[in-house]
């Protein structure tokens, strides 16, 4: 890279405050905040917006993550739109029971699709600025160590460079921003999960009027929505399966042998409009600065999905990293800065150990046998005959209280 920065002409090299790397939601709300505190910023997303609004992915937002969309001033529709769910449905042994979050926790989530609330951040950027820079692909970060680091990126053919004060390194799990950190300077947690999950969005009524997580000797379901006429469904599925593996129809009916006979019965099908396979994994990288880089969101961290921790948790760090670089810019203050990383892990590890509970008693995992099914059905048992337990599932699901 240093043979690249020698090579660059200066004409290639521009400067902001903060360099953004990413428009995924925690890129995009990054950028929000600090353009609302008067701080220039430069998003880099390599792919287009349309490829970015294609991708279907989190659909539950807890109440925190609603403010700080209200804060970024996108939460207006949001809002008006999603739709506030104070319990979910856990079905196992044939029937459906009730976690009721307002009675457990006085609380509630509201169902509001990721793609929506990365459209109301497109729409701010585009209207007041700054708008994210779409294919501009991050090809190498360095002199985070210094006061000035620069971000190498490649956009319309030309391999340009940004300087900047701070990097956001907020470009997903397979970016550049991890990968720019030596191996050495931090310690990686993981753990890959023997399955994954096929989701089908289709232009149907959901099957009921709060989300249902299904336990199945066949594996895991979940039913979801994102609007009255448009729902989101997942089964459990094979590492080795492929979307071609899974006609509609073989998908619709293995939803409806998973999840209890009352919405197998009232399930409305139709042609999927998106079918996807992803991966579960758990994984978190310690520390998350390095110098003057900060990593957010699923670049530093990731978990399963069951327990719809990905995109909260991303919306929590960028809440800290915001208030970091706002005191850094009006107080000329570092504390926060300094105390980013470890504010972060805090919370991050909490929703790692639940989105890994939520995952290891809701699927089939082959090789525990008969004898981790018996285990499994007696915590749910425990689950919807105690309100101890109950309670803990519905603090968590709705949101841990910020510390
Ligand atoms: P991302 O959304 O991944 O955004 C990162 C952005 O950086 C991307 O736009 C990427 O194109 C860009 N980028 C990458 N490399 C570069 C580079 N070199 N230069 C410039 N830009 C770059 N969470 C849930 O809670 N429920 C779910 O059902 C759920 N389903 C998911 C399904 C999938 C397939 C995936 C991948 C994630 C899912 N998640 C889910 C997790 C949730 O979507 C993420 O936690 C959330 O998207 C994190 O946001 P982010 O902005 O940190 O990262
Ligand atoms: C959705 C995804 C999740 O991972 C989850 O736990 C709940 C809902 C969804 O896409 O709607």
């Amino acid at each position: 890279m240093a043979a690249l920065r020698e090579a660059l002409p200066l004409t290639t090299i521009s400067r902001t405050e903060v360099a953004i790397v990413g428009a995924g939601p925690s890129g995009l709300l990054l950028s929000r905040l600090l353009h609302r505190a008067g701080i220039d910023n430069v998003v880099l997303e390599r792919r287009s917006a349309e490829y970015v609004l294609g991708r279907v992915r989190a659909g539950v937002l807890e109440k925190g993550t609603v403010a700080l969309l209200d804060e970024a001033g996108v939460g207006e529709r949001c809002r008006r739109e999603g739709f506030l769910h104070e319990g979910i449905g856990i079905a196992f042994d044939g029937a459906r029971h009730r976690i009721d979050f307002q009675a457990l926790a006085e609380s509630a989530v509201t169902i509001y699709g990721q793609t929506e609330v990365t459209r109301d951040l497109m729409a701010a950027l585009s209207a007041d600025g700054p708008a994210p820079r779409y294919e501009a692909e991050v090809i190498g970060i360095e002199d985070f160590d210094g006061d000035s680091p620069l971000v190498h990126y490649r956009e319309a053919g030309e391999t340009r460079t940004l300087r900047c004060a701070f990097v956001a390194g907020c470009d997903g799990s397979h970016g550049k921003s991890r990968e720019s950190v030596p191996g050495r300077a931090y310690t990686a947690y993981e753990r890959a999960y023997p399955f994954g999950w096929l989701g089908v969005l289709s232009e149907t009524p959901p099957v009921s009027d709060e989300l249902i997580y299904a336990n199945h000797e066949r594996g895991f379901a979940l039913c979801s929505m994102r609007s009255h006429h448009l729902s989101r469904y997942y089964v459990q599925c094979s590492l080795d399966d492929h979307v071609e593996d899974w006609p509609d129809e073989r998908f619709w009916d293995e939803l409806r042998r998973r999840i209890d006979p009352e919405a197998a019965e009232a399930l409305v099908t139709g042609p999927a409009i998106e079918k996807s396979i992803a991966p579960l994994r758990s994984f978190v990288a310690e520390p998350m600065r390095f110098g003057r880089l900060l990593l957010a969101g699923d670049a530093a961290h990731i978990v399963p999905p069951t327990g719809a921790k990905g995109l909260n948790l991303a919306a929590a760090d960028i809440r800290f990293l915001a208030e970091a670089l706002i005191e850094h810019y009006r107080e000329k203050s570092d504390a926060a800065l300094d105390a980013y990383s470890e504010r972060c892990l805090k919370r991050v590890w909490k929703a790692e150990r639940f989105s890994w509970w939520m995952t290891s008693l809701l699927h089939l995992f082959p090789e525990t046998g008969a004898f981790g099914r018996k285990i499994q059905v007696a915590e749910l048992d425990y689950l919807i005959g105690s309100r101890a337990a109950a309670t803990a599932l519905a603090e968590n699901y709705v949101g841990l209280n910020f510390d």
